[in-house]
């Protein structure tokens, strides 16, 4: 097993461009509270994202869609006060910037000051583009996502791979180079082709961060409860599962019921204890000294 040494302090954004050019993988897991962000590092992890994947894995809805500004505001607090080493990336939800630079700059400045959040994500390039120059000109920093970008899996045809002709996979270098010249510090590269996303990585000097996109990028990032085997949803093809926890969960639980309905809980060793006297006392109805 290896792990990164213990630093003092939060991990510096400018050492990401570094971590590419020494070929250091750049390690990136969501999380949605408090325990996940400590977790994630205590395990040595260099970027959490609080990704608006919440809305499916942690509020039960069927997309991302749904997040709003007061939920994504919630979950980052709670993961940024346990993240305190990681980089802590608050996801944009959808209807959070599409609107105007104007509420974009307002939604994100709301993530860094009241959140504690070190920077957002949002999805897509396009009319994007002008969101990552205003929120970068404001002074936030920005991770770009563009591939499949689930806010716009309808529009994509459904949650599928892109990027897979020549055509669209130039699209999305020009993408990717566009967002980097307005000032992203990192893109991520959704379910996009190794070796197109291995060219993208190529052509910028940014770091990208791979989801479902091979070996070929400068970082990967899965879903928290993807590689934990949390969520019972259908995981996509590209999850790898490090553990079974829903399972390990669902057990302890059932062995926890089992035992407060035989009585087999609470032990001795689960309870107070009180002074002989003040006992009598209290079952006599005085009071003892
Ligand atoms: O919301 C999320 O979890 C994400 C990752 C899949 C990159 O955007």
């Amino acid at each position: 097993m290896t792990s990164r040494p213990e630093t003092a302090g939060k991990l510096p954004l400018t050492d990401l461009v570094g971590m590419k050019r020494r070929r250091d993988p750049i390690v990136m897991v969501t999380a949605y509270d408090f325990p996940s962000g400590r977790i994630a590092d205590a395990a040595g992890v260099d970027i959490v994202l609080v990704g608006d994947s919440a809305a499916m894995t942690v509020l039960g809805n069927e997309s991302t869609v749904p997040a709003t500004m007061a939920e994504m505001v919630m979950l980052t607090r709670a993961v940024a006060r346990g993240a305190r080493r990681p980089l802590v990336v608050a996801d944009m939800p959808f209807g959070s910037f599409q609107v105007s630079d104007e509420e974009a700059v307002r939604n994100g400045v709301h993530f860094l000051k009241e959140a504690g959040a070190d920077a957002v994500k949002v999805e897509g390039a396009g009319s994007t583009v002008s969101r990552v120059l205003a929120l970068v000109g404001a002074g936030i920093p920005v991770m770009g996502h563009i591939g499949l970008t689930p806010q716009s899996a309808t529009m994509l045809g459904g949650f599928r791979a892109q990027g897979r002709t020549a055509a669209k996979a130039r699209e999305l270098l020009e993408d990717a180079l566009t967002l980097e010249h307005a000032g992203s510090f990192a893109i991520v590269l959704e379910a996009v082709p190794s070796p197109v996303a291995a060219r993208i990585t190529e052509a910028l000097s940014i770091p990208t961060i791979g989801i479902g996109s091979g070996g070929g990028v400068d970082g990967q990032v899965l879903v928290y409860h993807d590689l934990l085997g949390l969520y019972d949803g259908k995981s996509p093809r590209f999850v790898k599962r490090y553990a079974e926890l829903a399972t390990t969960i669902q057990d302890a639980l059932e062995r926890y019921a089992a035992d407060v309905r035989s009585g087999a809980f609470p032990e001795d060793e689960h309870t107070y204890s009180i002074r002989d006297g003040e006992l009598a006392a209290f079952l006599s109805g005085s009071t003892a000294e």
